[in-house]
């Protein structure tokens, strides 16, 4: 079917347009759900999420209340019977009268691709278990940001679910815990049975700051529980990062670290950009939190300093596709640059909109400007399912009253398949060669 649509609409986009829809009011968070078990044994695993570590490895990560528990995670293809074990380490940190859990962190690998895992943490507890992505195309990526955990969240999640992805791909505002951070133990409980089976891979946004001044430095619970796999990618921050996966080259952006040309992030964007291979990954994505190309009112020109800084370097890469949330909305852009229509510009995305308790942005900026090709502010979640080399379906669905219903889709084919990345060559070359 979908080599059927390959060949009936070459070109370079299609879309599919939806009806009008009367939007839902906020939910409230969700209550406590730390389940009973972990409670009552302090020692046993809870809050599990599993996450991409470089080729072949995952990091598997669990929380458990005494600081005695052990950090090793054993794991095998067939449910019961681990051949492997893979040591790890733990941390845990406070703030103000909070003291968190252990949190452990272990790298499970080398790994099959495409693979049924059966794994248990420090020797105790349910069994779990994950899938490793496939090595070459087709995979799935499932996309939201700003996810929060209101009854809308476990709607949308029940709907991620339900999609068969490979990697979760989360671009920024998580938990919603907002310096209470019990709200992080419940957040981390909610989407265990989704991010114990698939690996999440996350980036910080505006709501995992939670700094106090002169009391707590920024990012303390989420760099603690979301470990990402900055090292693997030559980072120093876990705050920005990339990984591949399946001939996918992926960047996460940190929108609230400096990024300016003199920054650190800066620079390491630039030598990770001089690394990325297109005949290994033909398919170049980046994610970051406060969108580019944003035509709602909430959030308007929020962006516009980091895509100064920055969009003249994910231009010259070639970046196919740029995926962020903060506002509240779902908004699809055409191939843009420099804030005009550009055949050789990134396609951008706008998907904070997984079901946080904020509520949705309603209001938009009129007329629709013309790089905007759709926009709806609902919540939802996207699907990319990237095909070959050369096309890939996206898809947004609108969470309709807890139904998934399918109100965008577009085939994007690739820049390296219209010579945009060989046109670019040189200008990428004296990009990265400046300071
Ligand atoms: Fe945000």
């Amino acid at each position: 079917m979908e080599v059927l649509k390959l060949l009936l609409f070459p070109t370079l986009f299609l879309a599919t347009v939806t009806a009008e829809y009367v939007r839902p009011l906020p939910r409230k968070t969700l209550p406590i759900l730390r389940d009973s078990f972990s409670r009552t044994h302090s020692s046993y695993p809870s809050q599990v999420h599993v996450s991409l570590a470089g080729d072949k490895h995952m990091r598997v990560t669990w929380i458990t209340d005494d600081n005695h528990s052990p950090s090793f995670v054993e794991y095998g293809k067939a449910s019961g019977r681990y051949d492997s074990i893979a040591e790890g380490e733990s941390t845990s940190y406070s703030y103000l009268l909070y003291s968190s859990g252990t949190i452990h962190h272990a790298v499970i690998g080398p790994l099959e691709d495409n693979t049924e895992y059966f794994y248990r943490c420090a020797g105790k507890g349910s069994e779990f278990q994950l899938k490793t992505p496939p090595s070459e195309f087709p995979i799935t990526f499932a996309v939201a940001g700003d996810l929060g955990q209101t009854g809308w969240t476990e709607s949308t999640l029940a709907h991620i679910d339900q999609c068969k992805y490979d990697v979760y791909l989360l671009p920024g505002d998580l938990s919603y815990a907002d310096y209470m951070q019990h709200l992080w133990d419940n957040f981390g409980t909610l989407v265990e049975p989704l991010a114990s089976t698939r690996p999440w891979m996350v980036t910080e946004g505006n709501h995992e700051k939670e700094s106090l001044l002169f009391l707590m430095d920024g990012f303390v619970s989420y760099n603690s529980r979301w470990k990402m796999p900055f090292k693997e990618s030559g980072s120093t921050s876990n705050l920005y990062y990339s990984f591949e996966v399946a001939g996918v080259h992926v960047i996460m952006l940190g929108s609230h670290t400096d990024y300016d040309e003199y920054s650190e992030q800066y620079r390491w964007l630039k030598a990770d950009l001089s690394k990325v291979d297109r005949t290994r990954t033909p398919w170049l994505l980046v994610l970051f939190h406060v969108p580019w190309y944003n035509s709602n009112k909430a959030h308007q020109g929020a962006g516009d300093d980091m895509k100064g800084a920055m969009e003249p370097l994910l231009y010259a890469a070639g970046v196919d596709l740029v995926i962020a949330g903060h506002v509240h909305a779902y908004e699809r852009s055409k191939r843009v640059y420099n804030g005009g229509l550009d055949p050789c510009g990134a396609v951008h995305i706008t998907i904070g909109d997984g079901g946080n308790r904020e509520g949705l942005a309603h209001r938009y900026i009129n007329p629709q400007p013309k790089w905007s090709e759709f926009r709806e502010a609902s919540f939802g979640h996207g699907e990319l399912k990237i095909v070959n080399s050369t096309h890939a379906f996206w898809s947004w669905n609108r969470n309709d009253d807890d139904e998934s219903v399918k109100a965008d889709d577009i085939w994007i084919t690739s820049l390296v398949s219209s010579g945009c990345v060989d046109q670019k060559r040189h200008e990428l070359r004296s990009v990265l060669m400046t300071s």
